[in-house]
C-alpha cells in the first residue's frame, strides 16, 4: 500500500494518531462559531491549565489536547470535547475548571451521561 493512502487514512480518522495521545483527550473548538465566541483563548486557556504544548501528552499521561472543526455542537459555542462528553457556552476559566475537576478527580467518568 502507498504511504500516502495510509497517510490519507490516519489524518482523516480521528482515532487513528501519529503520536501518543493522553487518557483524556480534549478537543477544543476552533471552527467558525466557536472561534467568534472566544475558541483560540479557550484553546490557550487549556494549554495554560495542561502545561504542555498542543498535541503534546502530560507528564503523567492523562491529557493531551488539540483543535477541532467544528464538532457539530455551535449552539453551545465556544465548546470543547473531553473524550465523548461536550462542555459548552464556555469561558477560559470555566474550561481550566472542567481541567481541575478531572485533574482532582482521578475517578471521574467523563463519558458517563449526567443524570
Ligand atoms: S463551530 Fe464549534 S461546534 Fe460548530
Amino acid at each position: 500500500m502507498a504511504p500516502a493512502k495510509v497517510y490519507g487514512v490516519v489524518t482523516f480518522y480521528d482515532l487513528f494518531h501519529q503520536r501518543p495521545v493522553g487518557h483524556h483527550r480534549v478537543r477544543v473548538c476552533t471552527n467558525l462559531s466557536c472561534a467568534l465566541r472566544g475558541g483560540n483563548e479557550i484553546l490557550a486557556a487549556v494549554g495554560g491549565k495542561l502545561g504542555v504544548h498542543e498535541d503534546e501528552v502530560t507528564a503523567d499521561g492523562r491529557f493531551s489536547y488539540t483543535h477541532f472543526e467544528c464538532l457539530g455542537a455551535c449552539e453551545q459555542a465556544p465548546m470543547m470535547m473531553i473524550n465523548d462528553r461536550y462542555h459548552g457556552n464556555l469561558t477560559p476559566d470555566t474550561a481550566a475548571a472542567v481541567l481541575a475537576q478531572l485533574e482532582t478527580n482521578l475517578d471521574t467518568d467523563l463519558n458517563k451521561t449526567e443524570s
